[in-house]
């Protein structure tokens, strides 16, 4: 079917993450090799609406790897998920001749793609989000950069706790996805990870604080994933401090966690999902979501990837499945069964190594 895509349009939405401009220069540069003219769409959805819309040659996407956030600029627009406003943007992309489009972000992107497929316009997912919370892939582009920024300000902390003697509980992001807490807990020696998805018992917690103070332990790091609410981190420092003795901080590395310079696997990681998504428009595929899963990069249909996300987030409803054949239903089960057992390996590790 090659050839019959000639013009492809690539967006960055939602929250930024480093590595986006990894993916939108490979889009570019496999597409304009491929014979394809390439549009770069402006602000996300809104500047779809909006027609903020630039040409993408070669020297357009030079030097922009090594730069974190998003050369396409990015944004939340709630115009766009109206019926008019998905009409209105299927008729602009009708009037540029755009065949087909790049889409880079997290569910809620996956989400404007799908509803966009629905109104002709084929679109491919590229996950790009520090959250890693897309089920069918086992790294999103964003994530492993964000993890390093967070053990490098965490080893830091450790330096001042040591020689204080304190103890720093620190809030890292990840939405309702406890995957940044509880790797950058294994890679900071953290005391413990807190997230949504594990109970969590703060007087056993308190109590190996205690043991671990009269054994000689200066310093104290608590990872707590944002997932567990406003002020949660505040909260459970203040009550270290009185259950233990230990002088304990809080910290809240927000929105840095979203910034800098991509690592190697998140460079690479983009490079192969953005040349792997032209590969699927070019091939005359309308809703896929390109996915890393054994070292393997694939695609899994957009609507595919929704069920597994509402099952791994538990917001599956009986009609979303209604829509799904058993197969379908049984793989995606399968796949977030494997998500869920791989992660509580890594939650429990934290606690194992940490004594
Ligand atoms: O999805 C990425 C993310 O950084 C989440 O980890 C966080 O909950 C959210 O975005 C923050 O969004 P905003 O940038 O709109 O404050």
């Amino acid at each position: 079917m090659e050839k019959t895509c000639k013009k492809i349009g690539v967006l960055t939405s939602g929250g930024d993450a480093p590595g986006m401009n990894c993916a939108i220069r490979a889009v570019t540069r496999l597409a304009i090799q491929k014979g394809l003219q390439v549009v770069g769409i402006y602000n996300g959805y809104d500047g779809l609406l909006k027609e903020n819309f630039k040409e993408l040659k070669e020297r357009d996407v030079s030097s922009i790897m090594n730069h974190g956030g998003t050369m396409l600029y990015t944004s939340r627009s709630d115009r766009f998920k109206s019926t008019e406003g998905l009409e209105q943007a299927a008729e602009i992309c009708r009037r540029h001749e755009i065949d087909g489009i790049v889409t880079i972000g997290g569910d809620g992107t996956f989400r404007g793609a799908a509803d966009l497929v629905e109104h002709g316009v084929p679109c491919i997912g590229v996950p790009g989000t520090i959250d890693n919370d897309i089920a069918v892939t086992d790294a999103t582009i964003g994530f492993d950069t964000a993890m390093s920024t967070v053990v490098e300000l965490v080893d830091k902390i450790r330096d001042t706790c040591e020689s204080h003697a304190r103890c720093n509980v620190v809030e890292v992001m990840g939405r309702r996805a406890g995957d940044i807490a509880i790797s950058s807990a294994i890679a900071t020696g953290a005391t413990a990870a807190v997230v949504r998805e594990y109970r969590f018992d703060e007087d056993v917690l308190f109590e190996k604080m205690r043991k671990a103070k009269k054994n000689g332990k200066r310093n104290f790091i608590i990872i707590v994933s944002e997932g567990k609410g406003k002020h949660f981190g505040e909260a459970l420092a203040e009550q270290i401090e009185a259950a233990t003795g230990i002088n304990s901080n809080f910290a809240k590395f927000a929105h840095v966690q979203r910034g800098g310079s991509p690592t190697l696997a998140d460079r690479v990681l983009a490079t192969r999902m953005g040349a792997a998504a032209v590969e699927e428009l070019l091939a005359g595929n309308a809703k896929r979501v390109i996915a890393l899963q054994n070292t393997k990069i694939v695609s899994v249909d957009i609507a595919e990837s929704q069920l597994a996300d509402a099952i791994m987030k538990n917001t599956a409803t009986p009609e979303m499945f209604e829509k799904f054949s058993p197969e379908v239903i049984e793989r995606c089960k399968a796949r977030v069964a494997e998500v869920e057992a791989k992660k509580k390996q890594l939650y429990d590790l934290v606690d194992i190594m940490s004594l």
